[in-house]
């Protein structure tokens, strides 16, 4: 039995969004494929995914400097608190899959938010002598991405830190097995739109069969 985290990473309403609508056709799949497995559905424009802020560096600052937890406001504690939430659920997942919309060459904002909470040295990753080292082992992870432009047959690699980013820092904290669903292509070809929708949604049936 595995335990999966089903990130959802758009603010658009499902019946607007491409990738959330394959999303979902992936989850049903998967559901279906695996009644055993515990699948948490987290949407990062709704759940509390605090930001790296002020308050947030001084609490660790004064943690780090051996201050109690209850010398925090209580804001800084519920900060705290729910990052560390964040970052041992994520621990605890075996499979992960992101949902996500290209905005402006890269992830929304909320996902950034995400993976600022779970890139933690200590937890996710350590540092070496010879670098930082990933402490994800035996995990894997599909970002579903929907874009406007067509990447995966010719990537324009400049154009593209979707898809690309969330691969390097699933790679940072030791997830090797990282592969992206792509639902692209339809603002580039209007005319196509229906097709590769379509196309889209038949297609990620068995990648969810095989996930
Ligand atoms: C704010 C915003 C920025 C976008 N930037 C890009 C972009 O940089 N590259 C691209 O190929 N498509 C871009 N698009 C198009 C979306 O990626 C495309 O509409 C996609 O289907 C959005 O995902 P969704 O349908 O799941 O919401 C952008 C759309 C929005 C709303």
């Amino acid at each position: 039995m595995s335990k999966v985290l089903y990130i959802k990473g758009n603010a658009q309403l499902e019946e607007k969004s491409k990738s959330l609508q394959v999303g979902k056709i992936f989850l049903n799949e998967y559901k279906g494929a695996n009644p055993e497995d515990e699948i948490i559905e987290i949407d990062l424009y709704e759940d509390n995914i605090p930001m790296l802020d002020k308050e947030v560096f001084n609490a660790w600052d004064s943690l780090a400097k051996g201050e109690a937890f209850e010398s925090l406001s209580e804001s800084q504690k519920n900060k705290i608190i729910r990052l560390g939430e964040i970052v041992d659920e994520f621990m605890e997942a075996d499979k992960y899959v992101f949902v996500t919309p290209l905005w402006n060459f890269s992830i929304p904002p909320m996902v950034k938010a995400y993976i600022d909470a779970i890139c933690i040295a200590g937890k996710t990753f350590k540092y070496t002598e010879n670098g930082p080292v990933g402490l994800l082992k035996g995990k894997k992870l599909l970002n579903i991405q929907a874009s406007g432009t067509k990447f995966s047959e010719t990537p324009i690699e400049n154009l593209e830190h979707g898809s690309n980013y969330i691969k390097v820092v699933s790679n940072f904290v030791g997830i090797e097995d990282v592969s992206v669903f792509h639902v692209e292509g339809i603002a580039q070809n209007p005319d196509r739109a229906e097709e590769i929708f379509d196309k889209a949604k038949a297609d990620v049936v068995a990648v969810a069969k095989n996930f």
